[in-house]
């Protein structure tokens, strides 16, 4: 059997939506899975972010699609895996969870299942990810509100402004989804909770009326991100320059960082400079890029044989 495998990157939470809100972005992780004649195990990586991607059974998608098969009592059969990577990987925007996505899209194909369902992918993809915002953005394509439900997820789309550009400032700092879970204190003050709800509700309902002009305050956030932030040295300020910049509607930190999001209705070529040497001021590195929202979400074929 042949399978082809494209799914994209994300960006979650959003601010305000912590671990339920995630945005597919059109970078893209490509994988082909072919099963082999004899036993064994060949993985190749290709792309921009090739560098960072394990070639033995520590892959992700390859440790995921194991794990898949497992689950459904299917012994593996040998296996050439292809990938070409074009997601910064450990920097926020969703590595881990397009991996995991491709890894059960592949194992599943593999078991012999040809008909799948978006939501049960979505659901078995958040359970080995811990959380459901980035998986759902991948798998459904656009921006996703997910909700945990009994062990599934319910995934909304929302509209997203056709002209809302994004820049990304991509700091030359890994930062693990473990670790930037780790400092996160067990517990919010109330307060903290009612300005998210406050902020959550208004995000959504912009993005529902494809109204931007209360963004900039509806990406406002006081569950996690100041303790992210903390963790690479300037980015904090780097994101109270990017907020500056004339024509920004929003910016945030990206999932669990430290990657900074900025939209704009046009992008701007100048933007994202300033906070760049305010990182690189702290001896940080960073590189800037610019970004689209996904309508897609993950897409497969597969020739049986
Ligand atoms: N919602 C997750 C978090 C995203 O913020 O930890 C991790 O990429």
């Amino acid at each position: 059997m042949k399978i082809a495998i494209e799914v994209p990157g994300s960006t979650s939470n959003l601010g305000p939506g912590f671990d339920c809100l995630g945005m597919a972005l059109d970078a893209l992780l490509h994988v082909e899975v072919e099963a082999l004649p004899h036993r064994g195990l060949e993985i190749r990586v290709g792309g921009p972010h090739a560098h960072d991607l394990p070639t033995q059974s520590d892959n992700l998608v390859y440790a995921t699609l194991l794990r898949v098969l497992r689950r459904r009592g299917v012994e593996p059969p040998g296996l050439r895996l292809r990938m070409q990577n074009a997601i910064p990987v450990a920097r926020g925007l969703g590595s881990s969870g397009a991996a995991i996505v491709a890894g059960v899209v592949a194992g599943r194909l593999l078991c012999g299942e040809a008909a799948l369902d978006r939501d049960e992918l979505t659901a078995e993809a958040a359970a080995i990810e811990g959380h459901p915002d980035n998986v759902a953005a991948s798998v459904h394509g656009g921006a996703v509100v997910a909700a945990s439900v009994d062990g599934h997820v319910h995934s909304t789309r929302l509209p997203i402004p056709p002209d809302l550009r994004m820049l990304l400032l991509i700091p030359d700092h890994p930062v693990s989804t473990q670790e930037a879970r780790a400092i996160l204190p067990p517990q919010v003050a109330l307060e903290d909770v009612v300005f998210n709800l406050a902020r959550m509700g208004s995000l959504c309902a912009a993005l529902a009326l494809g109204d931007p002009h209360s963004l900039k305050m509806a990406m406002q956030d006081r569950l996690h991100s100041r303790h992210r932030l903390a963790l690479v040295p300037g980015l904090a300020e780097a994101l109270e320059s990017l907020l500056q910049e004339s024509g920004c509607r929003a910016a945030t930190i990206s999932g669990s960082g430290p990657t900074l999001i900025a939209f704009f209705d046009e992008y701007p070529a100048h933007a994202g400079r300033a906070a760049a040497r305010l990182l690189q001021r702290h001896g940080v590195r960073s590189r800037i890029q610019s970004a689209r929202p996904r309508a897609h979400g993950a897409r497969w074929t597969h020739e049986p044989g």
